[in-house]
């Protein structure tokens, strides 16, 4: 069988933001919330494609480099637990239409070239906790991170020595 990787498009977190929500992260939730994700893990899936082949990947980042979309503003004002997937999330309140237009995009050719889209509606966030499996107290809003989003990425997932960790493999700009 063909060897396949697990991939995904995602938007990259500035460094300063990735570590200011590390320290607000450990300040407002309890150890016991779930299994914390590492500052450099904490992204944005725009598509997940699942374990692809070299060829589809190809294929989709061939796709990918033709979008022309422009930047947006996102703005991390929001936060939820999913208990059913045991994920404690941030994400913008409003998700920005950019955002929304180029997650469809990409996830709509991720569907025409055979990786299963999930029929729940996107609702665009980053992953902070997994296993989170009981309910927690969530921050109170109030809190608040803004940044331009000028380039989409295709990312891998590699898990080795009992951690995830993600490498991007090619990305893309958007317009400004
Ligand atoms: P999550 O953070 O909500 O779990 C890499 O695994 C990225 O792809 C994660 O951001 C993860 O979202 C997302 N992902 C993993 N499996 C997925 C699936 N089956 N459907 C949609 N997104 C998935």
């Amino acid at each position: 069988m063909a060897e396949t990787r697990r991939l995904f498009f995602a938007l990259k977190l500035p460094g300063e933001i990735q570590s200011q929500i590390i320290s607000w992260r450990a300040t407002h939730f309890p150890l016991s919330a779930g299994r914390p994700v590492a500052q450099a893990n904490l992204h944005l899936t725009l598509a997940f494609l699942g374990d692809i082949s070299a060829e589809k990947q190809r294929a989709l980042s061939q796709l990918a480099g033709r979008i022309q979309q422009p930047a947006f503003n996102v703005c991390l004002n929001d936060a939820g637990q999913w208990l059913r997937s045991g994920v404690i999330w941030i994400g913008p309140r409003q998700a920005p239409r950019g955002l929304l237009q180029l997650a469809d995009m990409l996830r709509a050719q991720a569907a025409r070239s055979g990786s299963y889209q999930t029929p729940l509606p996107f609702h665009p966030h980053i992953t902070l906790y997994r296993h989170a499996i009981q309910a927690v107290a969530l921050p109170a809003p109030g809190f608040s991170w803004s940044f331009r989003s000028t380039e989409f990425a295709l990312y891998s997932s590699n898990f080795k020595q009992g951690q995830t960790h993600y490498q991007v493999l090619e990305k893309w700009p958007l317009l400004e």
